[in-house]
Parts: structure tokens; C-alpha cells; sequence
């Protein structure tokens, strides 16, 4: 109430302030005194008759009030002026709902969690995920009402990189060796062991360092399909059908096995559940898990990798056995890697006697993703010294040297800064000694 007085008050010292008109209807609104806000708004408009903002308070105003149809007029012209404000489109489809055009509400509410998922509605989430719910128990959970399978198609490769191409990585290779491709290149011997197959790698690691890339590359080493889900393409369609989504991403690896069935940041996925506070993650979450479950139990060539860079995201129940439970971390390169990783990026490029040992020695903390970008920079300084010229020079050591002033490496060492807390104080489970050992903290 305090603030309402003050911001009264100050527009008694200047009436026409549009800003200070507009925190006061926010401030209004918040305490329910609608006419004024109202007032306040329509005085806003009385100058500007396009403010955007003054337009939105005053549909949300309508709408807090039971005016649907006076709030849609509103909202309409909004919608037309600006296609992409999560805010108008879930307010549109609130408004929407009331007035019995469900479908319709429904296609908006989407279309703003699509911007924005933090644009959830609990109202608009229980409504949908309820109809979603009594469809697919209607239809006694027939597979073939997962009708979204042909869009997860969509990321669907046959990878041209294998182990060759990516630099360094030695423990990772063995251990996606012995824990993806030996199951799958020698699936008799492992029954004649009776020993069990399943479960899946996560890395974690800083960003840039090889992650995503190798999980591509292990596709291509054993000639397997590779799906790349990002958690993106799965809560794009956040009402109910995330979770065929992720089904289907599940189908389709096993219908197109062997395939490597790869998810990127997948602690958007498993930020822990208890984190969560819609309860529409969680099941997504538990669909995962038992998806991961389902691989296991099938064998089906079906290989699950997993990458993050933020580890302490995840929900625990994603390293239970046969699921990940195999969490790798993924460091910087080292020196000797550096140097593996500068020959492999520039192998098809014009190089003169390049002195590799020396440019490895000088890019300390520089992760896979900065040594690419050194050498694009590179080139394209090349490549402008040659327009003039018209003649192509070939790299050499001094070039790459003098880009090294041009690309400075930050990411690695900030998520070190980050990392370093959770090894320190949070590893009771001992998830973090490879940074701690890393780091030299143990
Ligand atoms: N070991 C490597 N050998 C060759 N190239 C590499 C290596 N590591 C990284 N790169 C290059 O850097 C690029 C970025 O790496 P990648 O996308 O795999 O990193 P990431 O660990 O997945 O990062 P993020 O955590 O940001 O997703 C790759 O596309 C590749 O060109
Ligand atoms: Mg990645």
C-alpha cells in the first residue's frame, strides 16, 4: 500500500509520466483495486494508443475482473502486433479458455511455452495434461497414438566422424569402448559371460571440450545411426505430448538400431525433481527413466549417451544402475591432446611446417571449441590477405600465433570456478572426485 501512496504522489508532481503510471497499475493490480488501474491505463492509451505495455496491463486488467470478451478485443490486436510476447500469448490463451474456445486456447498456451517455458499455467496445465491423459488411456496407451514419431526423424545422421577425428579423449574412448561398442560388436561373447548389457555414459565437463562431438563420433565408429535430442526439441511440445516426444525419440532409435541415442544438456531434463516446481517436468523425468529402463531390460541395440556442463543439476535417480551409470568427466585438453586436436583441424587446410608443439604449449586452457575458433580466425585473416594478393599463402605458425591475441579461452576456466565449490563441499558421493583430482584439491 506503501508503494501505491508513494507512486500517487509522485505523479501529482508529474501527471503525464507514463512509466510512473504504469508501475502504479502493476502496483494497483497486485492489490486488487482494478477500477483505478483501469483509470490509470486508459488515461496511458488516451496519449499513446499503441503503448504496448499500458495495452497488456489493461487486458490482464479485464481478464482479473471476469471481462473475457473486453480483455480478447484487446488481447486480438495484441496478438496481430506482436507474435512472439509469451506473456500476451499466455494471457490470449487464458482468455481464450474462458470463453469455451479451448482448441484454440490450447494452440496459444503452446505456442508461448515454445518461447518462453517458464510460461507454465497450472490451470492451462491440468486442463491439457488431463485431456492428453484420458486420450491416451482411451485409446488403452496404443502405441499409435504416439503420432509426433516422424518429427523426431527430423535429427536423424549418419555421423562421417569417427574416434580418428576427435583429439585426445583417451579414457573417454576406452570407456565408451568398453561400455557401447564392445556390448554391441560382440553381443555372443558377452552372453556366453552371461554378463549383462545396458546402461548408459553421461559426461560432464566445461563447455567446449568434446562432448557432443565425440558422442557423434561414436556413432560413426561403429557405423550406428545417431539421434541428437536436444531437451529443447522435447519440452517444445511441453502439454502432455513431451511426453511422446521422448517416446518417440526412444522408437525411432529402436527401430533404426544400432543407433546412438544421444541428449544434450540433459539437466534441463533432470534438474532435480524436487527442484522442479510444475508438476509437468516430473513427468517427463519419470517417462526418461523408464524409457532408460526400457533399454536396458530390451538390449535392443539401442546405446544411450548423455552429456551436461552442469553435473550438480542432475536428478540422482538418473545414475541409478542401468541407467547412467557411468558418469565420465570430460577435462580440458591436455597438452599432448592439444596438439593431437590442432593436427586434426588442420589437416585439410594449406599448412607450412607448423611447429604443433609449440602452439600447444601456448594454449593452455583452451578448450576444443577455442582451438576451433583460433583457426577460423585464422583462416579468415588468411583469407583476407589473399584478396589482395590473389595468391593463397599457407598457414603457418606465426599466423596461428597471432591469433592467439584475437581469441582469449573464458568458458573452461569460469565453469572451474563453479566446479571447484561442488568438489569441495558437495561431494559426498564422491560424483566430483575427478574434479577434485583434477584440480588438485585431494
Ligand atoms: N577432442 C576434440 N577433437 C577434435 N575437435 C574437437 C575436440 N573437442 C572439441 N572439438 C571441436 O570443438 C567443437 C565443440 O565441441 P563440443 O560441441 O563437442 O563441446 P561440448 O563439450 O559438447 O560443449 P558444450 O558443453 O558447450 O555443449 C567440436 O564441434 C569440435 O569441432
Ligand atoms: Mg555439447
Amino acid at each position: 500500500m506503501d508503494d501505491i501512496q508513494s507512486l500517487r504522489e509522485a505523479l501529482r508532481q508529474s501527471p503525464n509520466n507514463i512509466p510512473l503510471k504504469i508501475l502504479l497499475a502493476e502496483a494497483l493490480i497486485k492489490s486488487a483495486l482494478f477500477d483505478e488501474a483501469e483509470l490509470q491505463m486508459k488515461e496511458v492509451l488516451a496519449i499513446q494508443h499503441e503503448h504496448l505495455r499500458a495495452n497488456i496491463l489493461l487486458a490482464r486488467i479485464f481478464f482479473l475482473q471476469k471481462k473475457y470478451s473486453a480483455a480478447l478485443v484487446i488481447l486480438e490486436g495484441l496478438v496481430e502486433r506482436v507474435d512472439s510476447n509469451p506473456e500476451i500469448l499466455l494471457l490470449y490463451a487464458k482468455a481464450l479458455f474462458k470463453e469455451g474456445a479451448k482448441e484454440q486456447a490450447r494452440t496459444y498456451y503452446q505456442r508461448a511455452l515454445k518461447i518462453n517455458s517458464s510460461y507454465v499455467d497450472e490451470e492451462m496445465d491440468n486442463e491439457f495434461r488431463l485431456r492428453q491423459y484420458e486420450k491416451n488411456v482411451g485409446n488403452n496407451e496404443d502405441e499409435e497414438d504416439f503420432d509426433d514419431e516422424d518429427d523426431s526423424i527430423q535429427n536423424f545422421e549418419k555421423p562421417s566422424i569417427n574416434f580418428t577425428h576427435v583429439g585426445g579423449m583417451q579414457y573417454v574412448k576406452e570407456q565408451i569402448g568398453l561400455k557401447i561398442i564392445n556390448p554391441l560388436k560382440f553381443a555372443d561373447l558377452y552372453k556366453a559371460y552371461d554378463k549383462k548389457i545396458g546402461g548408459g555414459i553421461l559426461l560432464y565437463g566445461p563447455p567446449g571440450c568434446g562432448k557432443t562431438y565425440i558422442a557423434k563420433a561414436t556413432a560413426g565408429e561403429i557405423n550406428a545411426n545417431f539421434i541428437n535430442v536436444s531437451i529443447h526439441d522435447v519440452f517444445d511440445m511441453w502439454l502432455g505430448s513431451s511426453e511422446q516426444k521422448l517416446h518417440a525419440f526412444f522408437e525411432t532409435a529402436r527401430k533404426n538400431a544400432p543407433c546412438v541415442l544421444f541428449f544434450d544438456e540433459i539437466d534441463a531434463l533432470g534438474a532435480n525433481r524436487n527442484d522442479m516446481k510444475n508438476h509437468a517436468g516430473k513427468h517427463v523425468i519419470n517417462q526418461f527413466l523408464s524409457e532408460l529402463d526400457g533399454v536396458a531390460s530390451n538390449n535392443d541395440g539401442v546405446l544411450v549417451l548423455g552429456a551436461t556442463n552442469v553435473p550438480w543439476h542432475l536428478d540422482p535417480a538418473f545414475r541409478r544402475p542401468n541407467r547412467f551409470d557411468r558418469i565420465i568427466f570430460v577435462p580440458p585438453p591436455d597438452v599432448e591432446s592439444r596438439k593431437s586436436i590442432l593436427e586434426i583441424l588442420l589437416q585439410k587446410k594449406p599448412v607450412n611446417s607448423i611447429d604443433y608443439a609449440t602452439l600447444a604449449k601456448k594454449t593452455a586452457d583452451y578448450s576444443g571449441a577455442d582451438l576451433k575458433a583460433l583457426i577460423d580466425i585464422c583462416v579468415e585473416d588468411k583469407l583476407k590477405e589473399s584478396f589482395s594478393s590473389g595468391i593463397p599463402t599457407p598457414i603457418a605458425t606465426k599466423d596461428l600465433v597471432k591469433a592467439l591475441d584475437k581469441h582469449k579461452p573464458t568458458a573452461v576456466k569460469e565453469w572451474f570456478q563453479a566446479a571447484k565449490n561442488y568438489a569441495l563441499y558437495a561431494n559426498d558421493t564422491g560424483l566430483y572426485d575427478d574434479i577434485a583430482k583434477y584440480l588438485n584439491l585431494k
